[in-house]
């Protein structure tokens, strides 16, 4: 035998043999390899606790299947980015050229998402972002390989910029943190809102991670602005929420903002400082249909009465997703092309409503986006629909798949 030849044969040892002994043997052993999902998320810092929604979301949906999709055992690689772009580059790199991951998920963090896109695309990987908004992913740096199932930034904003100028205020600050996702999302809201008629009256980005907002508290109360509109997340949002009130704006300035300001994962820290607060998001557990009552029990009743959030909706869908495809294609998730047609074309029932892709841009397209108030609902605090903006997809501007 030839080196060449034989290194191949070692090399390939377990495909060789099962092309020898005919399709039937080669499939169980292909199918008997476990399917590894990589896992990129913040399990420290700010955005932890949504890391950690995700997480378990996703965990239900294959305990519901025994963790077991087509003949294959579910094997979930966990690896937290700690919201540091570098680190998430790097347990990327992991997950793809050491542990050889079949299906790659996360990041929360816009930053990590448009850091990790290129080896991502450049590798062929499959990549089901399960929060991160960046929008240049649905938009220039759109790739063949890289789908998501939570929202592109523009999305959830975008609507809500009209409905403020009209429902709550013409004269409003803005602010958000200082990197892409808070620049994005408060671009977003102007799009809509100047046009509206609405006022800009400042805007403001301290950083990633503020834990003292009274220098841009004491602004806005300066600015005699008439409500703010705010995207801030996880412990950036239940400080922001509880100083603003403590500082005594709620009743003069009304609070709105991007759903991520008030989802559940930090309304109980947040308490009745939350209460009022208007903003829009694609989901909330008060959702009357089916799919979302189970979710909401199964959820509860998994995580010690823990409430769902947007982020769990997401790591639900992404984790639905990979079920329904891999089964599609009955396991074989080698063949990278027929995996991704079987990705694309899925659509089911969503706590969320009917989940399906923008064809144009591998980017969910959201059911709606409902504006929602935070009230004292159903037992506690709680986003409650009050109006809502059917089928918003991301423009998808210099998209052009497959990329
Ligand atoms: C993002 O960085 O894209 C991001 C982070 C947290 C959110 C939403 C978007 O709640």
């Amino acid at each position: 035998m030839q080196d060449a030849t034989r290194r191949r044969f070692l090399v390939g040892g377990a495909v060789t043999v099962g092309a020898a002994l005919g399709p039937r043997v080669l499939r169980a052993s292909a199918q008997a390899a476990p399917l590894k999902i990589g896992l990129v998320l913040p399990y420290t810092g700010v955005y932890a606790v949504l890391g950690e929604s995700i997480t378990l979301a996703m965990e239900l949906v294959f305990a519901r299947e025994n963790w077991t999709v087509a003949g294959r055992k579910i094997e979930m690689i966990k690896e937290d980015d700690e919201m540091k772009p570098p680190v998430g580059i790097r347990k990327t790199e992991k997950l793809i050229d050491s542990d050889k991951v079949d299906i790659l998920t996360g990041p929360v963090h816009s930053g990590i998402l448009l850091g990790m896109r290129d080896k991502v695309h450049a590798s062929k990987t499959i990549l089901i972002v399960s929060n991160a908004g960046a929008d240049d992913i649905s938009r220039s740096k759109c790739s063949r390989w890289i789908f998501r199932a939570s929202f592109s930034n523009w999305q959830p904003n975008q609507p809500m910029g009209a409905w403020v100028a009209k429902n709550v205020a013409k004269d409003v600050f803005i602010a958000a943190p200082n990197y892409a996702a808070g620049k994005e999302q408060l671009g977003a809201f102007k799009e809509t809102f100047v046009p509206a008629g609405g006022k800009l009256i400042g805007e403001d980005y301290p950083k990633l991670g503020e834990t003292d907002y009274a220098p841009y508290l004491t602004k806005i109360k300066q600015s005699g602005a008439k409500a703010v509109y705010a995207f801030f997340s996880g412990s950036d949002a239940v400080n922001f929420v509880k100083q603003f009130d403590e500082f005594g704006l709620k009743g003069s300035v009304k609070l709105t903002g991007a759903g991520f300001l008030t989802e559940p994962d930090v309304l109980p820290a947040q308490g009745k400082a939350a209460l009022g607060v208007i903003t829009g998001h694609f989901y909330t557990p008060l959702l009357d249909n089916p799919t979302n009552q189970k979710f909401v029990k199964d959820f509860q009743a998994k995580f010690g009465g823990k409430m769902p959030d947007g982020f769990a909706c997401q790591g639900y869908d992404t984790a639905e997703i990979i079920v329904r495809a891999v089964k599609a294609v009955n396991g074989n998730t080698q063949d990278k092309d027929k995996l991704v047609d079987a990705i694309a074309h899925q659509e089911f029932d969503s706590p969320r409503g009917r989940f399906r892709f923008d064809a144009k841009t591998h980017n969910v397209i959201q059911p709606f986006i409902y504006v929602r108030e935070v009230k004292e609902a159903t037992g506690g605090l709680n986003n409650v629909v009050i109006d809502r903006i059917a089928n918003v997809a991301d423009p998808g501007t210099g998209c052009t798949l497959p990329a």
